[in-house]
């Protein structure tokens, strides 16, 4: 069978990582979680002191650059996927309040975008990889034989992200969701769009089910062009 690039991308919390694991088990797939990159980045920022009170020393974080090493484990059986900074697995540690409010500043760097799309483009040389992020269908992959934009309310958004952080409010869960909306929209390094031939799935009123039907016929379509 023909493999595929496919790029997920779309708003925070709108459920691009069910897809995507849901379509790299179904087709045998490698499934990249790219945002979990960026979070991994601000964590060693936020660590080492380069971001503090907020503020990003960008010079500093340049010079340490080459020297981060970020790297994911998928398991399979617990459909769950491990970042790993330095070595260590951070996964619970990047998926935190800490980093949620600082990565958005670390995202918007030109530099440490262009060191995470050329890793992102490496894993991609050889096809079958899904990915999803907010610039993936837009820039890393334009040519993805598949292209899905992924959207909910934010209310919706919010409920979600609420029973996966139990002990923040949900209006400080609104809130930074809001803000990333806005962050990821109208930063000038490759703000999140609808890119070119992007199917639109908003999955506000949707079941998971539902949601991979679509998702489904929507490859079938593109792996007969
Ligand atoms: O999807 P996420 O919330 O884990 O993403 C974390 C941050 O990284 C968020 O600010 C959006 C940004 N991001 C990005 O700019 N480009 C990507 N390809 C993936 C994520």
């Amino acid at each position: 069978m023909k493999k595929i690039n496919i790029a997920i991308d779309g708003h925070s919390s709108c459920g691009k990582s069910t897809i995507a694991k849901q379509l790299s088990n179904h087709l045998g797939y490698i499934y990249i979680d790219t945002g979990a990159m960026y979070r991994a980045i601000c964590l060693y920022a936020l660590r080492n002191n380069i971001i503090s009170d907020g503020i990003i020393d960008e010079e500093l974080l340049f010079d340490k650059l080459d020297n981060v090493s970020v790297s994911f484990e998928y398991d399979k059986a617990n459909n769950q996927c491990r970042t790993f900074l330095d070595g260590q697995n951070v996964e619970s540690e990047i998926r935190g309040l800490w980093v949620s409010e600082n990565v958005s500043k670390i995202s918007k760097i030109k530099a440490v975008r262009q060191k995470m799309i050329f890793i992102q483009r490496e894993i991609g040389r050889n096809k079958g990889v899904v990915m999803d992020g907010r610039d993936i269908g837009s820039v890393v992959f334009p040519n993805a034989e598949l292209k899905l934009f992924v959207t909910a309310s934010v209310e919706e958004r919010a409920r979600r992200r609420s029973l996966e952080l139990k002990d923040v409010s949900f209006e400080d869960v609104i809130k930074n969701l809001k803000d990333r909306d806005e962050d990821d929209s109208t930063r000038k390094e490759n703000p999140l769009i609808v890119s070119e031939n992007a199917i639109v799935i908003d999955n506000t009123n949707m079941t998971k089910e539902e949601q991979f039907e679509k998702v489904l016929e929507a490859y079938e379509n593109a792996i007969l062009n």
